[in-house]
């Protein structure tokens, strides 16, 4: 269960006013504040929000994996870094049902919490009833806005999601925009491969709300928002990206 003191802490930081707590998350939108192309139903479904971790994310993990070398040991090495223990604020967007977000909490120390932001109700259920890491606090929001003012976190991440958002290259430049000078913003999503290549294959993911990112895509609006030593790892059909941003001079 949140630490009640951790989830004042991250109610202060708020740059929008809670409009409800009662499910356990701090809720800052209407009701139906949520996507409607066909994967972000999926996304609002409560039986695929109950399955999600177990049943669906691994195997969505493998797919990823197709053609290249192993996403899950990319993912191992990226999720360690950001779970990494200390007195570090973490921002884990689109957490789905804290699958991360709980993880990334649970080493923090001194005045660090996690926080995991989505704006699906049914896996925000999810992350409430089924994690208890003390330091992570579960926000209610949406990613094309970040309800935090600008340098609040240590860490930034956005796992598995990016694909699905209506306007991604917003919501990175609001990742940069909420880490803290010297801090990480990390990334895994899709990308342009030559299995994803196939004639019609990006249409089709299209339609179902599905983007594969071209290869220099987020690489490069990481670069034009400021962040520094971007690196990206292809990974089968996915890749993952680390960057940092500069220090205050
Ligand atoms: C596939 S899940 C990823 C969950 C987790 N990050 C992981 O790596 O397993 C994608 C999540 O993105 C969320 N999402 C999509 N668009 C969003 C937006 N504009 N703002 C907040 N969350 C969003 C969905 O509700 C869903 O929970």
């Amino acid at each position: 269960m949140t630490d009640p003191a951790v989830r004042q802490a991250v109610r202060d930081l708020l740059t929008v006013p809670v409009r409800d707590e009662s499910a356990g998350y701090l809720d800052l939108l209407e009701p139906e504040r949520s996507g409607r192309s066909p994967s972000q139903r999926l996304m609002e479904n409560s039986v695929f929000a109950a399955v999600y971790e177990r049943a669906w994310r691994p195997v969505f993990t493998r797919l990823f994996s197709l053609g290249g070398t192993s996403t899950l040991v990319a993912g191992r090495a990226l999720t360690g870094r950001l779970g990494r223990p200390g007195d570090r604020r973490v921002l884990d967007v689109a957490c789905g049902p804290g699958n991360f977000t709980d993880r990334f909490a649970r080493d923090l120390t001194g005045d660090g919490f996690c926080v995991g932001l989505d704006f699906s109700t049914p896996m925000l259920a999810r992350a409430v009833a089924d994690n208890d890491a003390p330091r992570a606090v579960y926000v209610r929001g949406d990613a094309h806005h970040i309800p935090f003012p600008d340098g609040s976190f240590d860490s930034v991440c956005c796992l598995a999601a990016l694909y699905l958002i209506g306007d991604p290259l917003r919501v990175v430049d609001e990742m940069v925009r909420v880490v803290a000078p010297g801090g990480e913003v990390a990334v895994f999503t899709s990308v342009q491969t030559t299995l994803s290549s196939v004639p019609g294959a990006r249409q089709a993911l299209g339609m179902g709300g599905f983007r594969i990112f071209g290869r220099d895509e987020i690489t490069d609006r990481l670069t034009a928002a400021g962040m520094r030593d971007v690196r990206q790892q292809i990974t089968g059909q996915g890749q993952y990206v680390l960057a940092t941003a500069p220090h205050d001079d």
